[in-house]
This record gives structure tokens, sequence and C-alpha cells, in this order.
């Protein structure tokens, strides 16, 4: 008797502690979240300075970020402060910044400016570690580093990052010919294509292509209407939002004119940049096998500093609807328990991952981004 109660207490005993432990686990697991997120950097100048725009830049260095870009990435920092960054101090831990950057100054000097407003009281720290641990393995020059890592980064602006270069860089270049020899190639065939050729003149026939050319001739007076194709206001374009961000009142452009515009940018970005199957591979492999190592890591949250270009490549397969970045932009993976989700600008997306559009589950995304990551990208580039 005695044996058999004591028996039924013990199994008791096991049974609630077993519900207890699978519920307490289904608990954690439905509310952790995760965070995988692809941040562009700030406002820049002009990367290549017309007539126009070496009267309103004068020496400031072209395609470099301006104070107000920084202040965009300081901004963003500053609203992503969440109780995971912080010690019991207030201070940011180190070890929790999941975070990989281009080495291009603007975006070093965006991440600065994000790591000053995520960690307003120990800045120089966190930013001297990720100096070392990470920017100083694409350092070309000792004296500078050092330089750098004793400064107290209260005025980062004054480094221009020259010296820092990633050899091999399909991480945040891969869209690039200079990684990927090969793109030069189809760069040429979808110029020479017909079907660019036709949209080519559609453009120029539009009542607004005559207002958008009198403004880049006021840019640089020898141009020649007959030379101007998509890709020279594509370029005009991006400059303009340089400008305007700046607050320079030049060139000026009716709304009509820059909803043409977005449609020029919109055509380049994903008809030409990201159309052919070589392109996508390019681009994504080492983006999308970083976002399957932190969808299957530790880590809570994962930041990944870069350029449009990288968020363009990656929208052009996740989602329908084409979007611009503007600069500052962040598109992110929210992952809640199993299912993911997919937003831009804080706006959630309707993907391509799966037929239900939004929520689907971390096994269908990791499937969905595999198939554009090529096993022999040096083989496909003709590296
Ligand atoms: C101005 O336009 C001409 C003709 O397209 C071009 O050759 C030249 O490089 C342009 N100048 C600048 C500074 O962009
Ligand atoms: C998506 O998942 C969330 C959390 O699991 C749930 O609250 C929401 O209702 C789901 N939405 C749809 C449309 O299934």
């Amino acid at each position: 008797m005695f044996s058999s109660q004591f028996t039924w207490a013990i199994l008791q005993i096991i049974i609630i502690s077993a519900l207890y432990f699978i519920n307490f686990k289904a608990i954690t697991f439905e509310d952790q979240q995760k965070e995988i997120s692809f941040i562009r950097h700030g406002a820049r100048s002009p990367n290549k300075y017309n007539p126009l725009d070496q009267i309103l830049w004068k020496n400031y260095k072209p395609g470099y970020l301006t104070e107000k870009g920084f202040q965009q990435l300081h901004d963003l920092g500053q609203s992503s402060q969440t109780n995971y960054f912080y010690d019991a101090e207030g201070n940011c831990i180190y070890q929790k910044l999941n975070f990989v950057s281009s080495v291009i100054p603007r975006v070093m000097h965006s991440f600065i400016g994000f790591v000053k407003g995520l960690c307003p009281y120990n800045f120089q720290g966190i930013l001297r570690n990720y100096f070392q641990d990470y920017y100083s393995k694409y350092s070309q020059n000792e004296n500078i580093l050092n330089e750098i890592m004793q400064s107290d980064f209260t005025n980062p602006l004054i480094f221009d990052f020259q010296t820092f270069k990633m050899e091999r860089d399909f991480l945040f270049h891969g869209h690039s010919s200079s990684q990927c020899p090969k793109l030069d190639y189809i760069k040429e065939e979808i110029l020479n294509n017909q079907e660019y050729l036709n949209k080519n003149e559609e453009f120029k026939q539009r009542p607004e292509f005559q207002e958008v050319f009198q403004q880049m001739k006021l840019s640089n007076s020898s141009l020649d209407e007959g030379t101007i194709t998509i890709n020279k206001m594509k370029t005009f374009y991006g400059g303009f939002k340089c400008n305007r961000y700046q607050g320079f009142d030049k060139p000026v452009l009716s709304l009509n004119a820059q909803k043409y515009l977005d449609e020029i940018f919109i055509y380049k970005f994903y008809k030409m940049d990201n159309s052919r199957s070589i392109q996508h591979f390019s681009a994504l492999t080492e983006i999308f096998q970083w976002i399957i190592n932190q969808i299957q890591g530790d880590h809570t949250i994962s930041l990944y500093f870069g350029h449009d270009s990288n968020q363009v490549a990656m929208l052009s397969v996740l989602v329908e609807e084409p979007l611009i970045p503007p600069f500052a932009s962040k598109l992110s993976f929210i992952i809640q328990g199993e299912y993911v989700n997919l937003y831009f600008q804080n706006e959630l997306l309707e993907t391509r991952m799966c037929r239900s559009k939004i929520n689907c589950t971390r096994g269908q995304v990791i499937k969905y981004l595999e198939q554009y990551i090529s096993k022999n990208l040096n083989e496909l580039c003709q590296i």
C-alpha cells in the first residue's frame, strides 16, 4: 500500500514537471523574437560631381556621408535601444553586437553614428573593440588604424576611411563587376537588348523627359539630348536626392518629373541590375548564407550595414512590389517562434517566400533563400 502510494506520488511529480517543462519550452520558444536587419547608410554627397554639384558641394568629398546622414543613423541607433543590448548600468554589452559592415567609408561613418545613438554611455569602448575585431582585418594602413583606435570618436567624419578594403567582397558588393567580372557581359547584353532599347526610347518620348533634360543640362551644359540614357537619368536623379537632402534647391524637379524618375530608378534596379539569374547568384549568395546562419544561430539581433544595392538585390527576389530604398532605410526579417515576417521601413511586406505571403515558417524561408545560393560562385563569375 505504502509503496504504491509512494510510486503514485513520484509519478505525479514526474508528470507535472514534464508538463511544466513542455509548456515552459513552448512559451519561451513562442516569445523569443529574433531580428535580422539590413540598414542602408545615411544621406551622402553625389558619387561624382557634375559642374553644378562642384559649385554646391565645393571641397566636400564625393560619395561621403554628410552630417545629416550621420544624424539619421544616430537617430536609428537611438530608436533601436532595447533591453537586449545593455547591462545594469545602461552600458552596451559588446558581445551582443552581432553586426557586419561594408568598409566603404560612408557605411563605416554610418555605423559609428548608429553605435553612438545605440550606446550613448560607452560608444568609445564599443567602437574601439569593433575596429580591433572587425574593421582592422580590412585595414591597409597601420598608422591610420592606430590613429582611429586612439581617437575618442567625437568627430568621426574627419577620418576618410579610404585605407580599408575587402579583397573578396561578395557580402556587400556581389552586384558589382569588380567582384564578379561576368556581370560586365550581362550588362552589355542588357544594353544591346531590343527590349531595353525600346524602353529607353519610350522614356525619352514621354512629356516629362523635356523637363528632366533641361535640368540635366543646367547641371552639365555639354550634355547632348541624343546620348541621354536610362542609366544617365538614374545617376542624375541619385545626385538630385543627395542635393535635396542636404537642403540645396538645385536641381529643381516637379513632382511629376520625380515620379517619372522613380519609374526610371525602378526600371534600372529591377529590370537591369537584378533581372538575370547570375545577377541574383552573385549579389545574394553570401547575403542569404549570412541570413540562414543568423536564423539558425543564437543571436537575438543581427544587423548588416550596407547599401541600397544590397536591399534592392534582396527585394527583387523577396517581394513582387518594386521598392526604392531611401537613405538610412531598414529591411528586416522578424522571427517569432517558428514564423518569419519581412518588414521594410517597419511596414509588413507580402513576400514570395511562401504561399501565404506572410507568416512563412523558418523552414520555408531557408528553402526559398537556398535557391539563390550558388555553390560555385567563382566559376559562375569567371574569376
Ligand atoms: C558633362 O557631359 C559630358 C557629355 O556627356 C561628359 O563627357 C562629361 O564627363 C560631363 N562632365 C561632368 C563633370 O560630369
Ligand atoms: C501570423 O502569426 C501571428 C503570430 O503567430 C498571428 O497572431 C497572426 O494571426 C498570424 N496572421 C495570419 C494572417 O495568419
